[in-house]
């Protein structure tokens, strides 16, 4: 295959890392906590139980957060991608930096931190870019929730996701430890004749014949791939 002149169909896979040099914290490289929470307290159905008013005031935060911070040279260059190539970027961040990088076909797959949801319908989901609080109810008067996909909850979009990895002809990875499933199963689904590229400074995949690892920042390593991909003959 030359890879050089054809339209090709890349579906990306990113995690907290690819985020962090604009700023927001992965959890992996801090022992298990997100910004200084035990993720279970505050990324589970049992802590929102718990704790309501914690777990809304997290996710304030962190949504305050992401609208102070932009995308980095990463998100910027897998959205330049798209210029030549059907380009999927398949998430787990709940951040909006790949949208607002360029990038326009994002699947989220543990959901988005600017929209909130019912708690008795889940199928009623609203942006949402204040503070989240006790009291804010749906129109059919239920509380609101984070938009979020918990620890223990289904992965709703895991199957459309599952599809695109199948039918890509090039597999991207960035900045994920490949430890919370099922995201990090969707590699099985790639044909196995497909090139995988991993961008990860500590990466938890090993180089092989098919698979290129660039132990390196995001910021450094997608560039390089995306140059090669985008270079004419
Ligand atoms: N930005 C966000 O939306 C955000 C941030 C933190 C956690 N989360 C949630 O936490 C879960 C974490 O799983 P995960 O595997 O995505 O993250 P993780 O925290 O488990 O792993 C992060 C990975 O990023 C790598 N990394 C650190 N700095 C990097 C850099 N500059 N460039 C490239 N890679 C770098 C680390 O080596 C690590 O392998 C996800 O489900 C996500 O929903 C989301």
């Amino acid at each position: 295959m030359n890879l050089t002149t054809q339209t090709l169909k890349i579906a990306v896979l990113t995690g907290a890392g690819v985020s962090a040099e604009s700023g927001i914290k992965t959890f992996r490289d801090s022992d298990g906590l997100w910004e200084g929470h035990d993720v279970m307290e505050v990324a589970s159905p049992e802590g929102f139980e718990k704790n309501p008013e914690a777990v809304l005031e997290f996710y304030n935060q962190r949504r305050r957060q992401l609208l102070t911070v932009e995308p980095n040279a990463a998100h910027i260059a897998l959205a330049e991608l798209e210029r030549q190539h059907q380009v999927t970027i398949i998430t787990q961040n709940v951040d909006d930096l790949h949208e607002r990088a360029g990038s326009t076909d994002v699947v989220h797959l543990h959901g988005e931190l600017l929209k909130a949801r019912c708690t008795f319908d889940a199928d009623l989901i609203l942006d949402w870019k204040k503070d989240l609080n006790l009291g804010d109810l749906s129109e059919n008067n239920h509380q609101l929730r984070p938009h979020i996909v918990w620890f223990g909850e289904m992965v709703p979009m895991i199957e459309v996701a599952a599809e695109v990895v199948s039918q890509a002809d090039i597999l991207i990875i960035v900045g994920t430890s490949m430890q919370v499933y099922p995201a990090a199963g969707l590699v099985q689904y790639a044909n196995p004749h497909v090139p995988i590229y991993f961008v990860d400074p500590k990466p938890s995949i090993s180089e092989t014949k098919r698979i290129s690892v660039f132990a390196e920042n995001a910021s450094i390593g997608v560039p390089k791939i995306v140059e090669r991909l985008l270079k004419k003959m």
